[in-house]
């Protein structure tokens, strides 16, 4: 008995494609390309409007950095109301003397150039510290030659030296 002919099949006998096979493959492509471009140009890393924003984020990245910079220029010149740290103060202002006994700066931790100093108490230390000195062995310069420090500051500093010798 004949098959009949499929009415999609057609005369040479190859797979039955369907009528809508052409126009499918075309709308489905047609569709991935426009959502590919929809996508693309809806990223934020593209098109010139997200500059702007691109340049607002990196901003907002750097803040910190800023912030952390004001804040120590503003200790520099704020005298009061700052917790200072004194070793930090001492490694940058006086360090460059003390730390070595350079020009008669008694040096730091030695317990017999500090003896004699110590015993005047603490706050003779501090104004000779901030005003500055010239003693039996050398001239200790105000604020260690850095006017920029605020009287906190050496003292933290003065404390830090004496703190050493414990
Ligand atoms: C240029 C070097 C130099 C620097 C910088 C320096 N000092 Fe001195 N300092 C000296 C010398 C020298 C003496 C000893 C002077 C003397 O007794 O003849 C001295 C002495 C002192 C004394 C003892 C004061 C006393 O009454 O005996 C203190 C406290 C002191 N310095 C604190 C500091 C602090 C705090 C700093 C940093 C802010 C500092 N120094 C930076 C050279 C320096």
């Amino acid at each position: 008995m004949a098959v009949p002919d499929s009415p999609t099949a057609n005369s040479l006998g190859r797979l039955p494609i369907p009528i809508w096979a052409g126009p499918g493959v075309f709308i489905t492509v047609a569709l991935a390309v426009l959502v590919f471009f929809w996508w693309f140009l809806s990223s934020p890393a593209a098109g010139p409007e997200n500059q702007a924003l691109q340049e607002k984020t990196l901003r907002e990245q750097l803040a910190p950095v800023g912030k952390m910079l004001v804040t120590k220029a503003g200790a520099q010149v704020n005298t009061a109301n700052v917790s200072v740290d004194g070793e930090a103060v001492y490694q940058s202002a006086c360090a460059v003397c003390h730390a070595t006994g350079i020009a008669g700066a008694p040096q730091l931790g030695d317990q017999d150039l500090w003896r004699g100093r110590v015993a005047a108490g603490p706050q003779a230390l501090y104004g000779n510290a901030i005003n500055g000195f010239q003693g039996a062995t050398g001239i200790m310069p105000p604020r260690g030659g850095n006017a920029a420090l605020g009287e906190a500051q050496v003292r933290a500093a003065v404390d830090y030296m004496l703190a050493a010798l414990e």
